[in-house]
């Protein structure tokens, strides 16, 4: 089948085996041009693991420091004239990489929020890996089955209190427009904070904890964002925001769990806003990346996911001097994001865009470029116009 591109929306329905793949290497070969992370973490569990940020931190600790991991995520397979989604190939392109130079690394395909997933999860450590030192928690989804109750939780990305209008940008269209977006009712905050805040995060850490398969010292993180004052009504005092400030939470009850097992440490990690197939879900926010990319690429600060990931493990988490925290305990990889100046152009720029000057104001072009590679389109050296196999097992 010859595979191209089909974007609907803000999602691309098809993705590319060997351009996933190729995009994949180009990850592993960053975090192998920056040098081993000494001391960094040795064996791994990734919940997200297969796009993204969660992606992006299984390869710093595989490729950084030798780790061995168990990746944990939930992607459809090829069908019949339909390809699988792009996790799919970009956990067999990390598979096949990671046991080429003998590091471990196993797949767990399904829903993290079940029990019986985090069954599985914690039966392969205990069978092939004894316990975990690590456990990056990286999800992000639109619902929730609630392993308990059964209840079907649906996240929303809504302001709270009242109704919030800007501006916002179809990607693929290219057309710039006002959006009103209605404030979230009580029933969709708390079903947001049930689908992104920390519970399934405290679910996953007392399971391990319970079955004694944390490492002493073992240390936990998950990713927020904040960003700046233009998007707070969609992000931070949105109903997400609010799953974020629950995510905290989470953070200080497993940091306590840990620490009291064996002088461990979980934290919030705030991450810079990025193309990601969760960012291009959040209206406004796609607006926001295509200016920043502009204004940080300029004077040379841009970072996307890999560089982010291999950052937090080599100069924050694993770093001789250890991560340094704000005042109130996050670690914060979006600090050239917010710094003055930046936002200062990014509030220049944002009341001037229109639909016929996003291509000179903003990194519209960059913007969608990275996306399509987050489906492995166009990366250098695949033949796009050359029949493709769909059906890849999983590694
Ligand atoms: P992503 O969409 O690239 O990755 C999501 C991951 O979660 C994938 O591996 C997917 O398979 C997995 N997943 C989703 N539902 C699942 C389920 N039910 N069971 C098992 N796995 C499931 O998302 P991204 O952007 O990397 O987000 C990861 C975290 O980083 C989120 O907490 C997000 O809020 C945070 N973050 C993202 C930023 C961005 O700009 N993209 C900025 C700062 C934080």
């Amino acid at each position: 089948m010859i595979i191209k591109p089909k974007v609907r929306g803000f999602v691309c329905v098809t993705a590319h085996p060997a351009g996933c793949a190729a995009h994949v290497d180009e990850w592993i070969s960053y975090v192998k041009s920056n040098g081993s992370i000494p001391n960094g973490p040795r064996k791994v569990l990734v919940i997200g693991a297969s796009t993204g940020y969660g992606l992006a931190s299984r390869i710093s600790a595989a490729f950084g420091s030798g780790a061995a991991t168990l990746g944990v995520f939930f992607e459809r397979p090829s069908e019949e004239g339909r390809t699988a989604t792009p996790g799919w190939y970009n956990s067999i392109g990390f598979t096949k990489a990671a046991r080429a130079e003998g590091l471990y690394a196993k797949n767990i395909n399904g829903d993290a929020f079940s029990d019986e997933i985090k069954a599985q999860a914690l039966e392969t450590i205990r069978r092939d890996i004894g316990q975990v030192d690590l456990v990056v928690y990286s999800l992000a989804s639109p619902r929730r089955t609630h392993p308990r109750t059964g209840t079907v939780h649906k996240s929303v990305l809504k302001p709270v209190g009242s109704a919030y209008t800007n501006k916002t940008v179809d990607t693929d269209k290219g057309i710039v427009s006002s959006v009103t977006i209605e404030p979230a009712n009580e029933h969709e905050i708390a079903d947001t904070v049930a689908v992104m805040g920390g519970e399934d995060w405290e679910l996953w850490m007392n399971a391990l904890s319970g079955a004694r398969l944390l490492a002493p010292g073992a240390r936990s993180v998950a990713y927020s964002y904040i960003g700046p004052e233009l998007t707070w009504a969609i992000y931070k005092n949105g109903t997400i925001g609010l799953a974020k400030n629950d995510l905290e939470r989470a953070a200080g009850s497993i940091d306590s769990m840990l620490k009291a097992i064996g002088g461990g440490k979980a934290f919030i990690s705030v991450n810079k806003a990025l193309v990601t197939q969760a960012s291009s879900a959040i209206p406004v926010v796609p607006l926001y990346i295509s200016i920043l990319y502009k204004i940080m690429k300029a004077n040379g600060t841009h970072e996307g996911c890999i560089e982010q990931m291999q950052r937090l493990f080599a100069r924050q988490m694993y770093a001789a001097t250890g991560p340094s925290f704000d005042e109130s305990g996050r670690v914060r990889l979006d600090n050239l994001e917010m710094r003055p100046e930046v936002q200062a152009s990014v509030a220049r720029i944002w009341p001037d865009v229109t639909t016929e000057n996003l291509a000179a104001l903003t990194d519209i072009a960059g913007y969608r470029g990275e996306f399509l590679k987050l489906f492995g389109f166009g990366m250098p050296g695949i033949d796009y116009g050359a029949e493709a196999e769909p059906h890849v097992p999983m590694a």
